[in-house]
């Protein structure tokens, strides 16, 4: 398939479009090719001019505390134009030219109502701004391009990127024997960047519309994946002590007590994605020296 792949520089794109160029030709549309989610006609030529047959669509306004202090913007802040606009001139675009869309949205879109796990048939009620322009932006997608999937990740890590994602930055400490303390009553789905790729392909090839949640289907909290990591390598449990969210986040955008996201859709499918455990024990050994 030819597919247009936007974000491709940013944390998941970057780490997913190698595995999916195996089998798939990209096409980036990024910045760097002119392409701007600000700008309606360059989306539009973006997507147009290139034969394309899916549009995968990553990027976005990602800072989470960044975007809670434009909320009173609304519509006229960069979280809202970037992940709302942008995603309806995207899917408006592709719907034009038939093409299919993968539109890439978050856990963060749950949280306001209390549930042990949100499934692809749960309602969204974000509980800060960003969840609220990714819901936002989810509804675009599907009310502008009827054949779009929307596939919502959680929490993602991996073992090679430029950027320490929570699992580096744990495992830092435990490495160098320093006490840390990580938040205990935040519960979350983690989901290892390069199995979003195992589904993506999934998704084309079974031609999956709708909503699609893509994560490992493990629920844990910040303090337990510290521990989980600890006890996998044999580093001491005890360096690592219990926060809470309204410590942790104090000034910073709220966060949820549990935005569990259940994969219904892709198990209907037999694609199951590695639980932290299993991923750590293909984590590159050199991670585990001290730099
Ligand atoms: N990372 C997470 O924790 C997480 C969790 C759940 C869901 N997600 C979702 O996963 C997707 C990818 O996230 P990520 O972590 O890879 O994001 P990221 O590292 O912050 O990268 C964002 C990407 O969006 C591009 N972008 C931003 N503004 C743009 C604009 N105006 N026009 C065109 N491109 C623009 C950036 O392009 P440049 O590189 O050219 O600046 C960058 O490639 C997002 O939809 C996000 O909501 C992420």
């Amino acid at each position: 398939m030819r597919i247009g792949i936007t974000g491709i520089h940013g944390l998941i794109g970057s780490k997913i479009a190698p595995l999916l160029a195996k089998k798939h030709t990209l096409i980036p549309l990024s910045k760097r090719e002119g392409f701007d989610l600000l700008n309606e006609k360059s989306v539009l030529q973006g997507i147009e001019q290139n034969d394309l047959h899916y549009v995968l669509h990553l990027a976005a306004y990602t800072n989470v505390d960044e975007a809670e202090k434009q909320k009173a913007l609304l519509l006229e802040s960069e979280a809202w134009k970037i992940n709302v606009l942008g995603a309806r001139y995207v899917a408006q675009a592709t719907s034009r030219k038939n093409i299919k869309l993968i539109h890439v949205s978050t856990d963060m879109v749950f949280g306001k109502d209390e549930k042990d796990f949100f499934d692809e048939k749960s309602t969204p009620a974000p509980v800060n701004f960003y969840g609220l322009t990714k819901y936002e932006g989810e509804k675009e997608a599907q009310k502008n391009n009827s054949s779009s999937a929307i596939v919502r990740i959680a929490y993602p890590y991996t073992f090679s990127a430029e950027k320490k994602d929570y699992v580096r930055v744990f495992l830092g400490y435990l490495k160098e024997n320093k006490s840390f303390s990580s938040v205990a009553d935040c519960f979350y789905t983690p989901t290892y960047i390069e199995d979003i790729a195992i589904s993506i392909d999934a998704i084309i090839e079974n031609d999956i519309t709708g909503i699609i949640h893509s994560t490992s289907g493990e629920k844990l909290s910040g303090f337990e994946i510290a521990q989980i990591i600890a006890e996998k390598f044999k580093f001491d449990k005890n360096l690592v002590s219990k926060t809470t969210r309204k410590e942790f986040f104090k000034d910073r955008a709220p966060r949820a007590y549990n935005t569990a996201l259940e994969n219904t859709v892709l198990n209907k499918y037999g694609v199951k994605l590695h639980t932290l455990n299993e991923t750590l024990s293909f984590m590159p050994k050199d991670l585990l020296k001290n730099e």
